[in-house]
């Protein structure tokens, strides 16, 4: 089964990115998560374009940006032309949610939408084959290293199913922790890339985290 991992560098050590940025590179990883929070739409601040571009000088892999922001529109061309190669709206920040996805398209990248974990998925129906991406939060946004929500699998099955002969390829990823104790039921629920921040960042020895994230056979299905 084909999967991604994206470590999330909000739980790398800002102090040594550079350092952490080799790690990834070095690692099984497949992207860099990129967490951009405005402090309005989630409680909390987290970095802007500079830090992007810093990131993407080192970073030797795809940047998979999580605007947390409201009003999205007005930033993608500037993350656009920061290095990212996926730009993720939420969907409780976008009006015009078509016409944005449209809009990041355009700009040459693959563009996706979140879900917070109260909205659920079944929203997502008249826009499921235009969208890359779908990403399910499992946690609220606005922090690292925050507990699980249970409900995620269930959002899970159902966007699958939702997507299934219509959009068949739809990338659905999980955010939000996510660990090795979860991760086998995620995939076996439907979903393909998983984002994980403190469990990699904060682990003893990071690069073999990345490495049991990727080697993972999904979780038989319950009969
Ligand atoms: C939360 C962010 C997540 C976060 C994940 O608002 O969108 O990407 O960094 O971190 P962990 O894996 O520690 O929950
Ligand atoms: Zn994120």
């Amino acid at each position: 089964m084909n999967y991604l991992i994206a470590p999330s560098v909000l739980a790398a050590d800002f102090a040594n990115l550079q350092r952490d940025i080799e790690m990834v590179n070095s690692s099984e990883a497949d992207w860099f998560h990129v967490d951009i929070m405005d402090g309005v739409f989630v409680p909390n601040i987290s970095f802007g374009f500079p830090v992007v571009e810093a990131i993407r000088k080192h970073a030797k892999k795809p940047l998979d940006v999580h605007l947390m922001i409201t009003d999205p529109d007005r930033y993608i061309e500037a993350f656009a032309n920061a290095g990212a190669s996926v730009i993720t709206v939420h969907y409780e920040a976008c009006v015009h949610l078509h016409r944005t996805i449209d809009a990041i398209k355009k700009l040459g990248c693959k563009a996706g939408v979140a879900l917070n974990p109260h909205t659920p998925v079944s929203l997502l129906e008249d826009i499921v084959q235009d969208i890359d991406l779908a990403l399910i939060m499992s946690v609220n946004p606005g922090f690292g290293g925050q507990k699980f929500i249970q409900q995620t699998y269930r959002k899970i099955r159902a966007l699958r199913e939702l997507s299934a002969g219509i959009h068949d390829d739809l990338m659905i990823e999980v955010d939000g922790g996510v660990n090795i104790d979860n991760a086998p039921l995620l995939l076996e629920a439907g979903a393909n890339v998983l984002v994980a921040g403190n469990f990699v960042f904060s682990a003893q020895d990071p690069l073999s985290t990345v490495k049991q994230l990727k080697a993972i056979e999904p979780a038989r299905k319950l009969i």
